[in-house]
């Protein structure tokens, strides 16, 4: 069963060619990040013109790159949300063309279902119930998954998303769009004891998170000390390198404590970490430390797949699909979307 996924609810064009929801027989992820770096973050109408001009030679990358052609389809899968909807809606259209001409099946994916698939498409026996992080730019999500393709939401963010917080925080420092990676690599080697931020406490007990105090504690920080933004091109003064150090290790502890008391709490047999935050090195490392305390296998996607992607929406796909989840022609997007 071989599925074309399409991913466009933000700022990436991506399609893939997924077998059984397991083996990626080609992926291609267009991102434009270079385009919305001068803006800090994504500028949505912009998001949407490129996704129209990416999203046909995107689609033929990955059906060439599989060698199959469209009649040896078993479906179309794509994001119905959430997401921006001008950029969603992109992908909607391209994937209703092509199920409609080549008589497939047209197949919803809810783009967070894509982000807990991906660790699924490099390990087969992940054990459940499992206990899934997301955390991207515009989510950060526990879910309980006590089963293939059942998803229980128990705890997400208050205000900020994780990825959220380090795109604004890069942004105040003028270190460029996506703040995450950039924010990534000046961290290593820096002093991340140098401000201790305090980590946010959610009081009434629910396994939720908040960065949107950590974020004006960064801003406060900034004011406070006179720190300007270095110029372009010049070396990142060592005292933005170790903010940035310790914003990070701030961000990475609140994700982990969240993790784990929600892993006591519900008693998990494996804990996933996905989405692009995911992507973080030290998120990583630190997570299989709190894995191992937990005596707990953790699944984390590979870089590629952490961020967004359509080969997760592949996984997704196959797993909607035998489910019986069908789109009509007359369907839409949504930029807002519950995942049941
Ligand atoms: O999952 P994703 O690609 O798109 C959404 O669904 O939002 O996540 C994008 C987010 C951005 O906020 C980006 O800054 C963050 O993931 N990100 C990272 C890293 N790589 C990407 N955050 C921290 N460290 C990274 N290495
Ligand atoms: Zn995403």
């Amino acid at each position: 069963m071989r599925i074309l996924a399409i991913e466009t609810s933000c700022d990436e064009t991506a399609a893939a060619v997924v077998e059984d929801g397991r083996r990626i027989l080609s992926s291609i992820v267009s991102t434009q990040a270079e385009i919305h770096a001068p803006y800090g973050g994504v500028v949505p109408e912009l998001a949407s013109r490129h996704h129209i001009e990416n999203i046909v030679p995107v689609i033929r990358g990955a059906m060439e790159e599989s060698g199959l052609d469209f009649p040896a389809l078993g479906a179309v899968a794509v994001t119905q949300g959430p997401g921006l909807i001008g950029s969603l809606l992109v992908g909607l259209q391209a994937a209703k063309a092509i199920a409609f001409v080549h008589g497939k099946p047209l197949v919803p994916v809810h783009h967070l279902a894509g982000h807990i698939q991906a660790p699924f498409l490099a390990h087969d026996a992940i054990p459940f119930p499992a206990l899934a992080l997301v955390v991207s730019g515009g989510h950060t999500s526990l879910f309980e998954v006590p089963a293939e393709g059942v998803y229980h939401l128990i705890g997400r963010t208050r205000d900020d998303a994780a990825g959220e917080a380090f795109d604004k925080v890069a942004k105040l420092l003028g270190l460029g769009y996506p703040g995450g990676p950039v924010i990534d690599r000046l961290a290593r080697g820096a002093n991340d004891r140098a401000i201790e931020f305090t980590v946010a406490r959610i009081k009434d007990g629910r396994p939720d998170f908040s960065f949107s105090g950590l974020k004006t504690a960064v801003l406060y920080h900034v004011r406070r000390e006179g720190i300007a933004a270095p110029a372009p091109g010049a070396p990142v003064p060592p005292q933005v390198r170790d903010l940035v150090a310790s914003f990070q290790r701030a961000a990475v502890t609140a994700l982990l404590q969240g993790l784990e008391r929600a892993a006591r709490d519900r008693r998990p047999r494996s804990l996933l970490l996905t989405g692009g935050v995911a992507a973080n090195s030290l998120l990583r490392a630190e997570a299989a430390n709190t894995a191992r305390s937990l005596g707990l296998p953790l699944f984390v996607p590979s870089l590629a797949l952490s961020t967004d992607n359509a080969a997760m929406i592949g996984a997704a796909g196959f797993v909607s699909f035998r489910k019986g989840l069908r789109l009509g022609f007359d369907a839409n997007a949504a930029a807002q979307l519950p995942l049941v």
